[in-house]
């Protein structure tokens, strides 16, 4: 039976357009969910946008438009950003679909029914930005929430509150495992929430009406986290007729979910206990991944610092943005875009490392081999052993969700490749009539540029067709089990393109 994969990212808030920040996330579930179709599993990848709350309503209200219409033209423009990144996603899933408001107010009465959620008050301060409750720790002097720089507001409402306390013991038990990466954060959420005072969570507002009616009693509509975190499971069909999805994918398969660490809190504490409440597993990973920092504060719409990514994308391409997001950003620490970095690291690794590495070697086999290499031994060569290592580093940190270091074995691979060229000259091997050993310094360099190729195919996807092409070769026939098995298709090399052309 085939293997599930399920991938998240967060849904984002369509209150202004998305930026380089919400297109790391995605990007990285995007390469996940590719690399886990090369090995054979059945994927479900989801994204989506989260609709609803006050702070939608005030921007609707402000732009003078209904919030219905309001989100529409924004979601329009996330599935823009999305095609031309060549975001492959199973389902957008809209908080503001049918199917999704039904099983949220299901999910909603299943809780109360329980009495795991209960009618009560609740005070405190709330920041509408983030649509969180703040803890002392959470905030500056003034009320400042740390995070987004604004003002927390006074709240004081009659609402259900979800009992989160009961789950301690669970919580607790589920911190034990490796569940949340990275370690870091783990203590984090420990020392700050749960040993500390893990209180129950307000559910419900009856301040404004945006967001999905409680059945129950409809002057509360559902607080815009559990709506919003309930898409992981209704976007697989849960409360509705069809749970064959919900069964593949996230019963029975392998569910890794990509989160910023400013909602960690949520995804880490709030949404397991939802899904142990519901009888559902945790995630097996929850990713949560440092900020992309702009002059050392995070880069975000509010504080008005974003770069667009859709002017990158129309200017280097998608595979460039795409590089930089898999190399240059891992996911433990805060990163930084600047345009300096972006081209530096295009330059380096793509233009000089694969690009020329690939155009070098597709020129020599067809200037002094007519395109096509005779077969010749190289199994016992260091550099196949290399490539045959990088193979296996690379499904290790794959296989980790460490896509950085995926690709950074893959580059050492190209370097090691480069270097190689320089030592024994293959020119000078022509020149001296050294045909057959020219002949095995080609071969062997074709062999580790398709390993390159296959190895950074989830994350150059526009281009890796016309790689391969340059090698001899057609996409579809190569794959973890040829590679393994070593069995390649060489056909006459007669492209010439220039791939990655340098920025200056
Ligand atoms: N709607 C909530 C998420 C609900 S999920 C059930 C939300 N939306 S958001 O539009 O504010 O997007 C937040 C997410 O965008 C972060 O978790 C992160 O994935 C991404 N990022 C936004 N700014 C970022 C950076 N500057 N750096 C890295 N990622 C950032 O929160």
């Amino acid at each position: 039976m085939k293997k599930s994969f399920f991938v998240s990212t967060p849904i984002y808030y369509p209150s202004g357009k998305l930026h380089i920040g919400h297109t790391y996330t995605t990007t990285l579930a995007d390469i996940m969910a590719r690399y886990k179709k090369e090995n054979g599993y059945d994927v479900f990848f989801l994204t989506g946008s989260d609709e609803h709350g006050q702070k939608i309503e005030q921007k609707a209200a402000e732009a003078g438009v209904t919030p219905q219409s309001y989100v529409d033209t924004i979601v329009s423009s996330f599935k823009d950003l999305w095609k031309i990144l060549e975001i492959d996603y199973d389902r957008f899933i809209r908080t503001t679909d049918k199917d999704h408001v039904a099983a949220v107010q299901k999910l909603f009465s299943n809780l109360l029914a329980q009495d795991l959620i209960y009618p009560s008050k609740y005070k405190g301060k709330y920041c509408i930005s983030c649509e969180e409750f703040l803890t002392a720790e959470q905030m500056d002097e003034g009320f400042i929430h740390k995070v987004c720089q604004k003002e927390a507001i006074d709240f004081e409402e009659e609402t259900y509150m979800l009992r989160v306390s009961n789950f301690k013991k669970y919580l607790t038990e589920l911190f034990e495992t490796n569940f949340l990466e990275p370690e870091a954060r783990k203590k984090e959420m420990l020392n700050n929430f749960i040993n500390n005072n893990l209180e129950d969570l307000s559910v419900t507002r009856v301040s404004f009406d945006w967001g999905i009616q409680v059945l129950e009693n409809p002057k509360h509509v559902i607080y815009v986290w559990l709506d919003a975190l309930s898409n992981y499971i209704t976007a697989l069909g849960w409360g509705s007729e069809d749970n064959s999805k919900l069964k593949q994918f996230w019963i029975e398969g392998e569910v890794l979910q990509y989160v910023g660490k400013e909602i960690t809190r949520f995804h880490a504490i709030y949404w397991p206990v939802m899904l142990q409440a519901l009888g559902l597993k945790a995630p097996d990973k929850l990713v949560s991944h440092g900020w992309i920092l702009s002059k050392d504060t995070k880069m975000s719409k509010s504080l008005g610092n974003v770069i667009d990514p859709v002017e990158i994308i129309e200017t280097y391409g998608a595979d460039a943005l795409r590089f930089y997001i898999a190399n240059n950003l891992p996911t433990e620490k805060d990163g930084n875009f600047t345009n300096d970095l972006f081209i530096e690291s295009f330059n380096t690794n793509l233009a000089n490392n694969v690009g020329n590495l690939i155009s070098r070697v597709s020129n020599m086999i067809i200037k002094y081999f007519d395109g096509l290499l005779p077969s010749v031994e190289i199994e016992q060569h260091p550099l196949i052993k290399s490539g045959e290592q990088t193979i296996k580093d690379y499904q290790k940190y794959m296989d980790q969700y460490n896509i950085s270091e995926a690709v950074q074995s893959v580059l050492k691979l190209g370097n090691e490749c480069n270097k190689f060229i320089e030592d024994v000259k293959p020119w000078a091997l022509e020149k001296a009539g050294q045909i057959s050993k020219l002949n095995e310094v080609l071969a062997i360099l074709q062999r580790n540029i398709t390993i390159i190729i296959y190895l950074l195919k989830p994350i150059l996807v526009k281009s890796f067709e016309k790689m391969f092409n340059q090698m001899g070769l057609t996409s579809n026939t190569v794959n973890f089990e040829t590679l393994k098995a070593k069995k390649f298709n060489y056909q006459k090399i007669s492209s010439k393109e220039v791939l990655f052309e340098r920025i200056k």
